[in-house]
C-alpha cells in the first residue's frame, strides 16, 4: 500500500510537497482512485474536491472513514495517508472475514487539510459543512498569487460549484478518523481522541522603509525586522505565560537582500490552546506586545486572522461505543493538532482513533510510526467499522 504513494510528491528537502491541487497531489488522487478501483469501490469528486469511495451503494447513515493526503511543506508520511491507507486496509480485512456491512461504507480524503497552499486549513471539510464562504475560498492565494479558483481550473475542476454541500453531508452517519499522534502522549498502540484544542492561524504584515544597510542611520531606520523579532519573542512569552502554544513557522522578508534594509515582513502566527479563553488572552496580548513595538519601531503593523477552529469535544456516546467495541481499556487524550474530523463534529457524530508515534515528531520528514503501531491501528479500525455498520 505504502510503496507506490511513498514516492509521489518527495520535497527537495526532504519529506512530502503535496498541496492542494498541485501536480504532487493530484498524483495522490489517481493513487487513491487506483486503490479504490482495485476495491471494485466506487469513486466520486464532490463538488468541494473531497474524494470519496464506497463500499457499497453511497446514501445516508453511511459509516466513513478516512483522512487526507495533502501535506505541511517537507511533511512527514504519515499525517493523513495514514488514516487512507488504514480505511483501505480494514475494508480488505472485513471482507476477508465474509462481512457485508447493513450500512454503506466510504472511505474521504479531504481536500487541503493543512491548509499549506491557500492558508486556510481544513479547506475542503469547511467548505462542504458551509464553515467557509465559497467566494472568500475562491479568492485565496498561494505563495505564487495563484487563487484556489485558478488552480481548480488549471486542474479540470469546476471552483464555481464549491460550497455548501449538505447531499454529500447528508450521507454522512457518523465519521471515524484514524490518524498518527502527533507528540509524545500516547503510550499504547491505539488510543481515542477526546477534544481538538481551539486554534488559529493569524496574519502579521509588517512595513517599514527600504534603505541602503551602510549609509541609514540607525536613528533613521523604520526597520520592520525589529518589529517581526520582537513579536517572535512575544509569541514564546506570552505562550509561556497562559499555557497555550505559539509558533512563528512562516515568514516572507522583501526585498530580502543582505545589504538591504527589508521594506515588508509577513509572517504567520499559529497560536493553540487548551480553552477559548486562553486563546484569546495570548493572540491578543500577542498581538499588543507587537503593536507597541511596533510604535517604538515606527513601523505599520496590520494583523488579520486567516482561519479560526474553534475547541472540540468529540461525540461522548460515539466514544463510548468505540471503547467498548476495543475492550474498554483504550487510552482517551486530547490533541493540539487540527483535523478535519474537528470540522465535522459540527455536524455529525465523529470520533478519531490515534496509533502511536514513537518519537512525537510530526509535521517534518521524521515523522514515523512502527508497522506493529499501525498494523494495530488496522486492526481497531476494522473491528470499529465492524461494529458501527451492524448496529
Ligand atoms: C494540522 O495538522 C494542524 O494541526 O495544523
Ligand atoms: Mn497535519
Ligand atoms: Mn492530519
Amino acid at each position: 500500500m505504502w510503496r507506490p504513494l511513498a514516492e509521489i510528491g518527495r520535497a527537495p528537502g526532504g519529506g512530502y510537497a503535496r498541496h492542494g491541487w498541485n501536480d504532487a497531489e493530484l498524483a495522490c488522487r489517481a493513487w487513491f482512485a487506483e486503490r479504490a478501483a482495485e476495491r471494485g469501490l466506487a469513486t466520486e469528486t464532490d463538488r468541494n474536491g473531497n474524494l470519496w469511495a464506497w463500499w457499497g451503494e453511497p446514501g445516508p447513515g453511511a459509516v466513513v472513514t478516512g483522512s487526507h493526503l495533502d501535506s505541511v511543506p517537507s511533511g512527514g508520511a504519515f499525517d493523513g495517508p495514514l488514516g487512507v491507507v488504514s480505511a483501505f486496509l480494514a475494508i480488505d480485512q472485513l471482507r476477508a472475514e465474509g462481512i457485508t456491512p447493513r450500512r454503506p461504507v466510504a472511505v474521504a480524503v479531504f481536500c487541503e487539510e493543512e491548509g499549506a497552499r491557500f492558508g486556510v486549513a481544513c479547506l475542503g471539510s469547511r467548505l462542504l459543512t458551509g464553515a467557509l464562504d465559497p467566494a472568500r475560498a475562491r479568492a485565496l492565494t498561494d505563495p505564487h498569487g495563484v487563487t484556489l479558483a485558478e488552480a481548480m481550473r488549471a486542474a479540470g475542476a469546476d471552483p464555481d460549484a464549491i460550497g455548501p454541500d449538505p447531499e454529500t453531508a447528508n450521507r454522512i452517519g457518523c465519521y471515524v478518523e484514524l490518524h498518527i499522534e502527533q507528540g509524545r502522549a500516547l503510550t499504547e498502540p491505539v488510543g481515542l481522541a477526546s477534544a481538538i484544542w481551539p486554534h488559529g492561524r493569524w496574519k502579521y504584515d509588517f512595513s517599514g522603509s527600504a534603505d541602503h544597510a551602510g549609509t541609514t542611520r540607525i536613528a533613521d531606520r523604520r526597520d520592520p525586522m525589529l518589529t517581526f523579532a520582537r513579536m517572535v519573542i512575544a509569541a514564546r512569552a506570552r505562550a509561556i505565560e497562559t499555557g497555550a502554544l505559539a509558533t512563528v513557522g512562516r515568514v516572507l522578508c522583501e526585498p530580502n537582500g543582505t545589504n538591504a534594509i527589508p521594506a515588508r515582513i509577513t509572517a504567520w502566527l499559529d497560536a493553540r490552546a487548551p480553552d477559548e479563553a486562553t486563546l484569546t488572552a495570548v493572540t491578543r496580548a500577542i498581538e499588543a506586545d507587537t503593536a507597541t513595538a511596533s510604535r517604538a519601531h515606527r513601523t505599520g503593523l496590520d494583523v488579520s486572522a486567516e482561519s479560526l477552529s474553534p475547541a472540540v469535544d468529540f461525540d461522548g456516546p460515539l466514544r463510548g461505543r468505540l471503547s467498548a467495541i476495543l475492550g474498554g481499556s483504550v487510552p482517551v487524550l486530547p490533541t493540539g493538532a487540527g483535523h478535519d474530523a474537528g470540522v465535522l463534529a459540527a455536524v455529525v457524530p465523529t470520533a478519531m482513533l490515534f496509533v502511536r508515534n514513537p518519537t512525537g515528531v510530526s509535521h517534518s520528514p521524521a515523522e514515523s510510526a512502527g508497522d506493529g503501531d499501525c498494523a494495530a491501528g488496522v486492526r481497531a479500525l476494522a473491528r470499529v467499522l465492524a461494529g458501527l455498520v451492524d448496529p
